[in-house]
């Protein structure tokens, strides 16, 4: 078993802890690991394959363990050793992902979904006691996506899987860690049960607390009324303004303090108050947590242009002799495209041909790339630190109405890939997009931010062109298709086909 103890993690320029004395046990089977982007999903695997070491605390590894990563940035080490070994294991995981001998050579050539499968074969080949796999469907086409999904099946050790893609939890995974730091919260069954289980929870914890709250109000409401009787009865039995000759009255008062009446009223109030404090005091244990609003807005409007893009027919270079053909194409102001096609088939170096064509000025075109590396990470972060504060509140808002905690995002370094792509889409959402261009544009979002983004795409009046694996989000969203497939005799390598 992989067991945590007592595990505190705070990242070194962060102010706030991640985790907190998190207990953990886990056994062979995958457990599906959950939460918003920047949640540490991927800060956990790493703790887990002891790639980080716990502030406090302690992790037991049986064996080997192997870290699967979500960034594509950097070549596996041991993937040379992958494609010349002769063993079947490694031939059938070649094999099966496509990766090919050539492949450690040309790394920074790779395709996105290209380098995905490299990750996977490698991580796969090893056979580890404990696998950490975090996003692994990112970027891949759906035939590896099917072949993945039962390689995992077949895999008997302890594996993590950080995964938007709901049907593979619901697939693998007997159990769901859910992150929300700095609490971790283990629920039985595929993300769809642990997901219900968890809003049961929820609505449970919001009713208690409702509750809670309704006593305390009733109770504070009881305490008030009975000090204002209090000091009226008081009032009526001070002395003071009766007159010096009326004997009665005075007599009356002294009566009532002899008998107790004051006592009484006294001991009830202390009573009310040791009630309203307990009161007080379950409300609080009862808090939930601000659910914060979702939900965003594109400013984009219908360009008055005819034409956004224009590229007469051609071919552009793939790799190793291979080409992808296209016929003339144009995008016009209300067009909503899918460009789909296997990995390795010029999905982006398609995107990158076009956007050096667009007929539009570029404060009116909003791309946003498939991956950012480092390089683009530091010019994102700079770009942010250096907005003045009424622009820095309103991209925060952004993030957060994507459900990421934007105050942690800018005390970080190095945000998670999650939290760059709401940085960059907070960026580009200051302007007035005609023409819109993203690639995998779900890829490392959360599933609230993928709706949030969904339904901002589906109220926006302008141009599209969107790549995507991810069937469903183009159907929403796009109404063309240009369709990359394999070429036929004469065109070696890929060839477009709109529909
Ligand atoms: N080296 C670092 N230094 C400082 N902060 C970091 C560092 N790495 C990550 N963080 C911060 O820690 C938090 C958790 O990061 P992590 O990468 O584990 O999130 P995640 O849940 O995997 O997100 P995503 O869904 O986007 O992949 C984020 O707020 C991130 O910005
Ligand atoms: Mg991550």
């Amino acid at each position: 078993m992989l067991f945590l103890h007592g595990v505190d993690f705070t990242h070194e320029t962060a102010a706030t802890p991640l985790f907190e004395n998190v207990d953990l046990a886990l056994a062979a089977g995958w457990t599906g690991v959950v939460g918003a982007n920047g949640a540490g999903k991927t800060t956990l695997l790493r703790l887990a394959v002891a790639e980080l070491s716990p502030r406090a605390g302690t992790i037991q590894v049986p064996g080997t363990a192997v870290y699967c990563p979500q960034r594509t940035d950097h070549q596996p080490t041991r993937l040379s050793e992958l494609v010349s070994a002769t063993d079947a294991d490694a031939r059938r995981t070649c094999g099966r992902l496509g990766v090919g001998a050539d492949w450690p050579g040309r790394w920074e050539t790779l395709s996105h979904g290209e380098r995905k499968r490299a990750q996977i074969a490698v991580a796969l080949w090893q056979a580890p006691d404990v696998l950490a796999i975090d996003e692994p469907t990112n970027h891949l086409d759906s035939e590896a996506r099917d072949w993945l999904a039962q390689a995992l099946h077949t895999y008997a050790g302890i594996g993590l899987l950080v995964s938007h893609d709901r049907e593979l939890l619901d697939e693998l995974c007997g159990q769901c860690l859910f992150l929300d730091p700095p609490s971790v919260v283990l629920r039985p069954g595929g993300y769809t049960d642990a997901a219900r289980q968890a809003e049961g929870e929820r609505r449970a914890a919001a009713r208690e607390h409702r509750q809670a709250k309704s006593v305390r109000k009733k109770l504070e409401h009881e305490a008030h009324r009975r000090r204002a009787e209090a000091s009226r009865a008081d009032r009526k039995r001070s002395k003071r303004g009766i007159a010096p000759r009326d004997h009665d009255a005075k007599d009356k008062i002294d009566r009532a303090r002899a008998t107790g009446k004051d006592a009484v009223a006294g001991k009830l109030l202390r009573q009310i108050d040791g009630r309203l404090q307990q009161a007080r005091e379950r409300e609080a244990q009862k808090s939930i947590r601000r659910e914060h609003e979702l939900g965003i807005w594109l400013p984009g409007s219908r360009s008055q242009r005819n034409v956004l893009v224009r590229a007469p027919a051609g071919k552009l270079p793939l790799s190793a002799g291979r080409w992808l053909h296209y016929p003339a194409l144009a995008i016009l102001p209300t067009d909503r495209i899918a460009l789909t096609g296997p990995n390795g088939a010029g999905k982006s170096t398609l995107v990158r041909h076009l956007i050096g064509r667009v007929n539009v000025p570029a404060e009116h075109v909003t791309y946003v790339p498939q991956e950012i590396d480092i390089a683009a990470t530091q010019e994102i972060i700079a770009r942010t630190r250096a907005l003045p504060r009424d622009k820095l509140g309103h991209m925060m808002m952004i993030v957060s109405r994507l459900n990421s905690r934007p105050e942690r995002l800018l005390e970080s370094d190095l945000p998670s890939p999650g939290e760059l792509r709401k940085m960059l889409l907070a960026l580009e959402i200051t302007q007035e997009p005609h023409l819109i261009v993203m690639d995998e544009p779900t890829n490392h979002m959360d599933l609230p931010s993928i709706e949030c983004l969904e339904r901002a795409l589906a109220d926006c009046p302008c141009a599209m062109l969107l790549v995507s694996h991810d069937r469903r989000f183009l159907e929403k969203l796009t109404d063309k298709e240009w369709r990359l497939a394999r070429g036929d005799a004469q065109h070696r390598g890929y060839q477009l086909h709109e529909h």
